[in-house]
């Protein structure tokens, strides 16, 4: 049985409800026991009120404050405090907990990750943005505190699960594997026409918006090339990628002797959130099981690198090192949600992204003085211009 003071941030998105669901599971089956000290929720209050009432923290945010009234009725006649806005979401993030899983999308979750960073926690990220933002940062933060942090992306608990920590030098490389997403067979004349709701329906993961547009231009693997490069010290000419329609196995390391070891699971996010929250231990919940004779067969085929150019981009931003991926993670971020409002096609997004970069690339853009997530914060809001006038240019243009 584990026990766990615990906190989720974005608790009311896709990762975040996977957690608390998987934890009532882990209770209902006896092998955990939990205590929840805050959830956070962003503009969802009737689910963060749910989620509430049924845990009952001490704490509920919202990250926005125009809601809050409204959470407060919501949550009338129940012990749970109520606050609202960002600063309240980094103070939720900072109270002591055995185990805080960060889960808000974009970067709008790094200043959180990296206040939970800070607090000796066991972090488990599901938050790849402040990663691919301030990673090394992020990590010697968490060491310094004497936590640890678990990744929680499929592929990175994956690798996570099957590397040698103690003996890195046995590594030869990392394959990450890529479902494809929704367009892998989509001829390039098609894209074109490519809708939000086409995008975020993926074959095989259920997820948030944003990720699932991700994973369709594949941007989210190069999100998690530059993830995996920083979790696991490894350079970007060592992390391959390969597409594996099916998503069972959900990546590979490759030793130095020839042996590659892959861990593998049906694609349910409930399986690495569960691997987060019990290790270095196991728990068991009533997870969805492999019938590898049902299965039949795993194929793989390599990436088409021209119909899925953001792949390579963020291969280059992470050769180019520094800032440079935190500006990919910024125009990629504004691109996505700029085509999930209809404001920009499918195929533009790597467009503002590739342009993107290259002006930041020739404006020099560098991190600023001051701590690393400030730093980031500010090559972020400089890149949202940037891209963001890209896309009015896009417009004019058109
Ligand atoms: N979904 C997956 O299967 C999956 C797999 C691997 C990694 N990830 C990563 O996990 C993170 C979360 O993904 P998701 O799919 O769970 O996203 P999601 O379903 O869109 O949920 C995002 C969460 O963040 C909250 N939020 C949104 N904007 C916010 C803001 N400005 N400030 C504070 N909170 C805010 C949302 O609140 P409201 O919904 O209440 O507005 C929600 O709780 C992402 O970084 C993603 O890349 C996800």
């Amino acid at each position: 049985m584990i026990r766990r003071r615990i906190t989720v941030l974005g608790a009311t998105g896709s990762v975040g409800a996977s957690t608390l669901d998987l934890m009532a599971q882990a209770e209902a089956t006896g092998t955990g026991a939990f205590e929840v000290e805050a959830l956070t929720g962003g503009a969802n209050i009737a689910k963060l009120a749910e989620q509430a009432k049924r845990w009952r923290p001490k704490l509920a945010v919202t990250a926005d404050p125009a809601r809050l009234d409204e959470l407060r009725d919501a949550l009338s006649g129940t012990d749970v405090a109520v606050a609202a806005g960002d600063a309240a979401i980094v103070e939720a993030a900072t109270r002591p907990v055995d185990w805080i899983m960060a889960s808000i999308v974009g970067a709008a979750g790094l200043k959180s990750a990296w206040a939970a960073a800070g607090t000796g926690a066991t972090l488990a990220l599901a938050n790849k943005e402040s990663l691919v933002c301030c990673g090394p940062a992020l990590i010697e933060r968490v060491k310094r505190a004497g936590g640890r942090l678990i990744p929680v992306d499929s592929e990175h608990s994956a690798i996570f699960q099957v590397f040698p920590a103690e003996a890195p030098e046995r590594v030869a490389k990392l394959i990450l594997t890529a479902s494809g997403g929704p367009f892998r067979n989509t001829p390039r004349e098609q894209m074109v026409a490519i809708t939000p709701e086409q995008a975020v329906a993926h074959p095989n993961w259920s997820m948030g918006a944003k990720i699932s547009v991700d994973s369709a231009t594949m941007a989210n693997k190069g999100l998690e090339m530059i993830e995996a490069a920083y979790l696991f010290d490894m350079p970007q000419d060592r992390i391959d990628v390969v597409v594996h329609p099916e998503s069972i196995i959900h990546s590979l390391v490759e030793y130095v002797d020839g042996s590659t070891l892959a861990q593998m699971g049906p694609p349910d996010m409930r399986t690495p959130i569960a691997c987060a929250l019990a290790w270095p231990d196991r728990i068991a919940w009533l997870a969805p099981k492999l019938d590898l004779a049902q299965l039949g067969r795993l194929t793989f085929e390599a990436p088409d690198l021209t119909r899925f150019p953001a792949l390579d981009l963020a291969r280059q931003a992470l050769k180019a090192g520094g800032a440079t991926p935190a500006v990919f993670n910024a125009a990629n971020e504004v691109a996505a949600f700029a085509f999930l409002d209809r404001k920009l096609a499918f195929l533009n997004i790597a467009a503002v992204v590739a342009e993107t970069l290259e002006r930041a690339t020739k404006a020099g853009m560098a991190f600023g003085s001051g701590d690393a997530c400030g730093a980031a914060l500010s090559v972020d809001a400089e890149t949202r211009r940037m891209a963001e006038s890209v896309i009015a240019g896009l417009a004019n243009a058109a």
